[in-house]
């Protein structure tokens, strides 16, 4: 960052890996809200970077702020990006910091979390938590990732994650550029799979903890949660601290961000619905505390948040 930041754009992957440069806070504002930068960690990074932009440009940092924390209201990182990089004397060194942090914050989260990672775990993950939803290395996707590296040979059950796919077309590439072993399947598959016993463990991140450990995460989280617990599988949840937002008390404060129905209706521009037919298009759903087995934090492993 200098003038301008310079991110992936998710949205063409995993067809092209091309990178954009945002010179502007609506163009950034834009790009977040369509997705082409999403994932909590990543969307903490990008929002403290726009703050630093405005900085940069001798734009009023106040209102950048808020008009950043509107583009998505979910995921908290976000917000906390926004207020460090606003907070800080230097928001550029700030945001870069920030950057820098995630990574080894995501390798702390990996180490540790290696431990839930039986020798051939077969993992159930849903949703996107890799490099591409933070800054580098990834929170549970980050978790298979170093247990990968430690030797534990994990193999990887991919939710396609509907409606928007950031499990078959996020997840599956960077699992595929990894050289972890992983096999892709459609959502409503997770009981099956579970109930044929072929699941070790369920891995996911977060977009906000509340302070009684309520998880909100991608629409479908709460449904392999329930599954989990039937089936008496281990259901974790990977996430840097900064996702544990104290002033949130339940999960029931939290705002579950509602999207277009036109991605509900629609697949890759392709109407899949009848014209007229209406859609809801609830963004995360939220995991009670008590279906929760552990949270792995860059400071370890915890099964309650307090
Ligand atoms: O709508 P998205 O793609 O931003 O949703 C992302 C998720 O739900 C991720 O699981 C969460 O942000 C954790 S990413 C490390």
């Amino acid at each position: 960052m200098g003038d301008h930041i310079r991110l992936i754009d998710q949205r063409r992957l995993p067809e092209e890996l091309v990178l954009v440069e945002v010179h502007s806070i609506e163009k950034l504002c834009e790009l977040i809200s369509e997705l082409a930068i999403r994932g909590a960690p990543a969307l903490g990074a990008a929002g403290a970077m726009g703050v630093a932009l405005a900085w940069v440009q001798g734009r009023g940092m106040v209102e950048t702020a808020s008009l950043l924390k509107a583009t998505r209201p979910t995921a908290v990182n976000l917000a906390w990006g926004v207020d460090r990089a606003l907070a800080a004397g230097d928001p550029v060194a700030e945001a870069v910091q920030i950057a820098v942090d995630d990574v080894a914050l995501n390798q702390a989260i990996g180490a540790h979390g290696t431990a839930v990672v039986p020798d051939g775990a077969r993992v159930l993950t849903h949703c996107n938590s890799g490099s591409l939803a933070c800054v580098g290395w990834g929170t549970a996707l980050g978790v298979i990732r170093s247990a990968h590296v430690a030797g534990r040979q994990p193999s990887v059950w991919v939710d396609e994650t509907r409606p928007v796919l950031q499990g078959a077309r996020l997840t599956a590439w960077e699992l595929q550029q990894l050289g972890i072993p992983a096999t892709l399947v459609v959502d409503s598959m997770a009981g099956s799979l579970m109930a044929a016993g072929k699941v070790d463990l369920a891995l996911v991140g977060a977009d906000r903890i509340a302070a009684n450990g309520d998880v909100a995460n991608k629409i479908g989280t709460y449904s392999l949660a329930v599954l989990a617990r039937h089936h008496h599988i281990p259901f974790y949840v990977a996430a840097p601290t900064s996702t544990i937002d104290p002033a949130t008390p339940a999960g029931s404060h939290i705002v579950v961000e509602q999207r277009s129905d036109s991605e509900v209706v629609e697949v890759g521009g392709v109407r899949l619905a009848p014209e007229g037919m209406i859609a809801q298009n609830w963004a995360f759903d939220i995991t009670p505390a008590e279906l929760v087995t552990g949270y792995i934090t860059e400071e370890g492993i915890s099964g309650r948040i307090h």
